[in-house]
């Protein structure tokens, strides 16, 4: 649906709340009225009387209101990866803009097993709004068990303090930054809820699936983990993989070698720049070989699927010169 369309079916579709108590501190709900301020919007009191609401947009961000207004009309924004009804795996690639699109598009990914989740590097808070909203299809917010951080950046889990403050989670990250990322928090809001997993990484368990935090250290941060979910064999592998894409080149994944070759020039000078060394590159890769992955999914950009273009990703990263393999002392000349 194109967002002019979005935006007519908006302005003539009154908006109800039954209550304003319950949605008092839902920051995400005033931000989906956001382009609905020229609507008749009405609260139902528990008295039933109608309350004109104008007055709340102010409570509104002003970040992100196509996305608001997607996820306000059920409009999909998600990739569902695997659904068999009980495990869900979905990807939410097109929350992250800002007003002038400077920040870097990023996947975010939702793990259901059950009725019972996790979010795998949910971003920051320029994505917080959206994505509760946009997961709520899939999983109420309250029960989300688990936060993943494959490291310790802003646009990995930058929004930590809202999750901790809105929902009893924990958050898995590596043991390097488990002191570090409360920075994001306000005083003691991570106390008892920060596991550090340890550099050979750690199994969780999540209802009927468990979720591998598996080593990508260099990857690029020094403490790096990537997550597996045993039930849909979906590796989501952080940074390794990322190409810089527009969120809307993203529905389609790559599935043969054609394709990843035709790819590459989206992926080459990130993962040059990115990615530590073709030594650690090489492990990682002598690792996956030994796992059992349909479906590598990275946070930035499209994602693969099948043996054919996984294989043609590892055979490439494999031979990666890379990061340090590529600066010499001229990159470190005082220019004073
Ligand atoms: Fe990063």
């Amino acid at each position: 649906m194109a967002y002019s369309a979005l935006l007519s079916a908006l302005r003539c579709t009154p908006v109800w709340r039954s209550s304003m108590h319950s949605v008092a501190n839902e920051h995400s709900f005033w931000d989906a009225l956001f382009l609905a301020r020229n609507l008749p919007v009405y609260f139902i009191h528990a008295d039933c009387a109608l309350i004109h609401i104008k007055k709340v947009i102010n409570y509104c961000s002003i970040i992100n209101p196509r996305n608001r207004a997607y996820s306000f009309l059920g409009v999909d924004l998600a990739i569902e990866l695997y659904n068999d009804g009980k495990h869900i795996c979905v990807m939410f690639n097109d929350l992250v803009k800002d007003a002038g699109d400077h920040a870097v598009q990023a996947n975010q990914f939702l793990v259901v097993s059950d009725g019972e989740g996790a979010l795998i590097d949910p971003s920051g808070h320029l994505t917080y709004n959206a994505l509760v909203l946009a997961m709520h299809k899939y999983l109420p917010k309250k029960e989300l068990k688990y936060l993943f951080a494959s490291h310790q950046d802003p646009d990995i889990i930058g929004s930590l303090d809202k999750w901790l403050f809105s929902i009893e989670c924990t958050l898995y990250v590596s043991q390097l930054w488990s002191r570090f990322v409360p920075h994001f928090c306000n005083l003691n809001r991570a106390d008892g809820r920060i596991v550090g997993i340890p550099d050979e990484g750690t199994p969780v368990y999540l209802r009927d699936t468990v979720i591998h935090a598996v080593p990508a250290h260099f990857l690029h941060a020094e403490g790096n983990f990537q997550f597996y979910d045993s039930k849909s064999k979906i590796l989501f592998s952080g940074d390794m993989g990322a190409s810089l894409v527009d969120a809307d080149d993203i529905q389609k994944p790559i599935t043969t070698k054609a394709e990843f070759l035709a790819h590459l020039p989206t992926m080459s000078g990130f993962h040059k720049r990115y990615m530590v060394s073709n030594k650690v590159c090489r492990f990682w890769a002598n690792m996956v070989r030994t796992m059992n992955v349909e479906m590598l999914v990275p946070q930035y950009g499209r994602y693969f699927v099948g043996p054919e273009a996984i294989g043609a990703f590892l055979d490439w990263i494999s031979e990666l010169q890379c990061g340090i393999d590529l600066f010499t002392q001229e990159n470190y000349l005082y220019r004073g």
